[in-house]
């Protein structure tokens, strides 16, 4: 079942009904003012920082699940019937309803009884506001006399504080009006130099800014009493709940469309220019109003909605493909790319399933993501790098998370994740692969944030290899620490304490348990780390970073395989996780991706032998569950993992993530079909018919699809904010159309399945257009290459002579 369409030439997803099983999302802003919008225009938005400078307020986990957001109501003034063209909140009925999720705006829009509205929420580029440019048209024969409120509601900036700190913040709610503009200030008054401001284009007939008087008493947004009256209170909030509505009356000769703007935005004055006179408690307005001025004129906000598309058009061209599945295309072209850009904006910090007070930026989850942008922004990846490595230990340990406004590691969560230093490597060898900026390598960055530490980035990576090898247990493997990759897999915790933190509270000595995940992932980083060094004249130190990955290879296959699979780990005991000989977990779907990814066993056959093993235990039609058999209770000795119900999160979960290392590690070993069928099982396109049960948005990745053990297998939780998006961005379009960055230049290698007849794309690279056409002309991976007609040897496009700019690929597959 549907609940709307794919309009790909717009690069919209259309939403027919709001009923969707969940709320269906999309991201307003890219830069530093971020709103979250549902098709029901339920959402928040927020100045940078999601906690500390959150604008306007939401519930989370509230019932029914999406109340708050950016409301209008329309009241038909002659029988005082009042409806929400976005549904929410009045849920009446509609005789018409569409919402258009787009790259950074949402349109959303309804008719009934002969009225039709419709509201194009975004925000412009280098702007910190928000427009609501809304429309409504009498389709009637005769003329109608409409009201028109807005409504939203102020959060007091810090938004942990704002839903606990009740005592204080009943008393502290400011706000100012003038020239029908609502200013939201609460605490400008003392330490804050920036207040809100609401501003509409029409002429008003009146306003509210107390929510309890616009509501009135006892009721809630789908009913207040302003609008059910006609006629705003003018409250002014002392207090209480600052909200912030306009009331505009109209009246619409039949057929005539009116158009109103609504902006939102956030302000901040100079320290010693707060107040206007300087000795009132005014805000001076003198700097905000030239903005506010400015987009009230609808050309205006045509302008700087023309340039917010071209904006998108330039990131989303810079690798564009035609395949014979739609789904891929879709994915790549548009709906992949973008769920990369907002888990680079937004990490996992806020979404419908993140609340934005929680984490910080992960360190090994901002280095993954950076594989899905660095193409698209590779300045703003550099930078990410360069503030990643700062945080570093000297120890060569990472900050697990770190605090995007101070940019400092975050001593709550600690170090010790045993696998976080390699995936700086991995992220430096992404950006260098795509860049071709060698530069970076000699750039300084401190250690834990301290001045005067600084050392080379390139120094950086060599003690990230170092720390492993700093940290080997009883078999030669690497020691696991608080968690690898697998936060939940916690060897060394052994909690039985109630609300206790899985991951940081650390009772065992930690110099037994392994991960043969992280001797995979040392195996590959340490092998980018030594092509690094031949490429940046460091030559002399590759043979150790090679004869390092070579022994941790050696290692793996003694200690490391289990008769048909990788095993997961060594627990504390010295026992054997994600083994035949274990009654649960007996195989683990992430040394069997990783340690393929690193090479291991391709050439003798365990790699294929894992990966049949994968195809036999752990895949199902919904993806590839994390483990079997699921845990069916907790464990002291596994942790967090066995504290989620079987099928759930880490517990045989679909976690999404993870499957690509699957696909990859199929395409490494020549098998397109089926690296293209695990891809297309999770594709939220491809699962869009089912979307009464997958429930999620079918336009991005979710974290997680309930796994065969769960009661509601298929069902998908916590989307838009995961590593998935970025780790399936990196399959699909490295591994299986192969089009992949590397140190030397382009690399063509599709591994693509059977019965495509072929593909096209363009990928800009370095500067240059590649136009690349590849043919099946037989049912193998061979292939041959030819650049401006010319043949070539090997796989690898040199950048081309001459400053050309456009360079023409032909690969016939055979
Ligand atoms: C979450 C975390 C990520 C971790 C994964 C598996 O997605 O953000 O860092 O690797 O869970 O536990
Ligand atoms: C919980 C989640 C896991 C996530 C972690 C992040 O353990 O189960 O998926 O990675 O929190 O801190």
């Amino acid at each position: 079942m549907q609940f709307g369409y794919f309009d790909d030439h717009n690069r919209e997803y259309v939403i027919t009904r709001p009923d969707t099983p969940l709320p269906w999302i999309n991201y307003l802003g890219c830069q530093a003012y971020f709103g979250i919008i549902s098709n029901t225009a339920g959402g928040y938005s927020f100045y940078r920082d999601a906690r500390l400078r959150r604008i306007t307020r939401y519930r989370y986990n509230n019932a029914p699940f999406d109340v708050g957001g950016r409301y209008i109501y329309v009241r038909d003034d002659e029988t005082g019937d009042y409806w929400s063209p976005s549904w929410q909140p009045t849920q009446s009925g509609l005789e018409s309803y569409a919402c258009r999720h787009g790259m950074g705006y949402t349109t959303i829009g309804a008719a009934r009884r002969g009225i039709a509205a419709s509201t194009r929420y975004f925000v412009p580029l280098d702007e910190n506001l928000e427009i609501w440019q809304f429309a409504v048209t009498n389709r009637r024969l005769t003329p109608a006399a409409v009201s028109v409120f807005s409504a939203v509601e102020f959060c007091l900036w810090d938004a942990q504080d704002d839903a606990s700190n009740f005592q204080r913040n009943f008393s502290i709610g400011e706000v100012e009006m003038e020239d029908g503009v609502i200013y939201h200030k609460t605490e400008y008054r003392e330490r804050r130099d920036h207040f809100a401001w609401f501003a509409c284009s029409a002429e008003t007939a009146g306003f509210d800014t107390q929510r309890d008087v616009f509501l009135g008493h006892a009721r809630g947004w789908d009913r207040p009493a302003a609008v059910e009256r006609g006629k705003s209170f003018d409250s002014v909030a002392h207090g209480w709940a600052p909200i912030g509505s306009h009331h505009v009356r109209l009246v619409l000769p039949p057929g005539e469309t009116r158009q109103i703007i609504f902006v939102l935005g956030y302000h901040e004055n100079p320290p010693d220019r707060k107040f206007d006179p300087p000795d009132s408690q005014i805000v001076n307005k003198e700097t905000v109003k030239p903005v506010i001025a400015k987009y009230l004129v609808p050309e205006n906000v045509d302008g700087a909605f023309g340039r917010l598309r071209d904006y998108w058009d330039g990131l989303l061209g810079i690798c564009q493909v035609a395949t014979p599945d739609i789904h891929t295309d879709r994915m790549v072209n548009v709906w992949n790319a973008y769920q990369c850009m907002a888990t680079f904006n937004m990490s996992r910090s806020a979404s419908f399933y993140e609340s934005g007070i929680g984490r910080g930026l992960g360190f090994r989850d901002s280095n993954q993501d950076l594989l899905g942008f660095v193409h698209m922004i590779p300045e703003r990846a550099r930078e990410r790098i360069l503030d990643l490595a700062a945080t570093q230990l000297p120890s060569g340990g990472a900050y697990h998370q770190y605090q995007p406004l101070t940019k400092k590691g975050n001593n709550d969560v600690g170090s010790n994740f045993n696998d976080d230093p390699h995936w700086l490597i991995l992220g430096v060898a992404a950006y260098l692969k795509e860049t071709g900026d060698w530069s970076i390598l000699a750039e300084p960055a401190q250690y834990d944030n301290q001045p005067g530490s600084e050392q080379p980035l390139y120094e950086h990576l060599q003690r990230s290899f170092q720390y492993t090898l700093d940290r080997l247990g009883p078999h030669g493997l690497p020691l696991i620490g608080r968690a690898d990759w697998n936060d939940c897999l916690n060897l060394n915790c052994f909690s039985d304490t109630p609300g206790q933190s899985f991951q940081t509270t650390t009772n065992k000595d930690g110099t037994v348990a392994e991960s043969i995940f992280i001797g995979g992932l040392f195996v590959l980083a340490a092998k980018e780390l030594a092509a690094i060094a031949r490429h940046s004249g460091h030559a002399g130190d590759a043979p150790d970073y090679e004869a390092a990955a070579a022994k941790m290879e050696e290692t793996v296959r003694r200690h490391g395989w289990d008769g048909e699979w990788f095993l997961r780990a060594y627990g504390d005991f010295g026992n054997k996780v994600g083994s035949k000989e274990c009654a649960e977990g007996k195989i683990f779907i992430e040394p069997q991706g990783f340690c393929v990814l690193a090479g291991i066993g391709l050439q003798d056959g365990l790699a294929r032998r894992a990966l049949d093993s994968v195809r036999k235990l752990l895949a199902t039609p919904h993806g590839i569950v994390l483990q079997q058999p699921a845990y069916s209770r907790y464990y002291l000795h596994l942790g967090e993992i066995s504290s989620y119900p079987p099928g759930y999160k880490e517990n045989a979960g679909i976690f999404c993530h993870n499957n690509p290392w699957v696909m990859i590690a199929e395409a490494m070993a020549g098998n397109g079909d089926a690296a293209h069928d695990y891809y297309s099982r999770i594709n939220p396109s491809a699962r869009e018919g089912i979307s009464d049960v997958h429930r999620c948005e079918p336009y991005v990745y979710a974290q997680m699809i309930a796994g065969r053990d769960a009661p509601t297998h298929g069902e998908a939780k916590n989307s838009w904010l995961t590593g998935t998006a970025a780790w399936n961005y990196y399959a699909i379009t490295q591994w299986i159309l192969g089009i992949r960055p590397a140190y030397d230049g382009l690399q063509v290698a599709p591994v693509i399945p059977e019965r495509w007849t072929g593909f096209r794309a363009v990928r800009q690279f370095r500067g240059v257009t590649y136009r690349i056409t590849v043919r099946r002309e037989g049912p193998g991976n061979r292939m041959a290459l030819a650049v401006d007609g010319r043949p070539v040897e090997g796989d690898v496009i040199p950048a081309p002579s001459g400053g050309r700019a456009e360079v023409v690929v032909e690969a016939t597959l055979a």
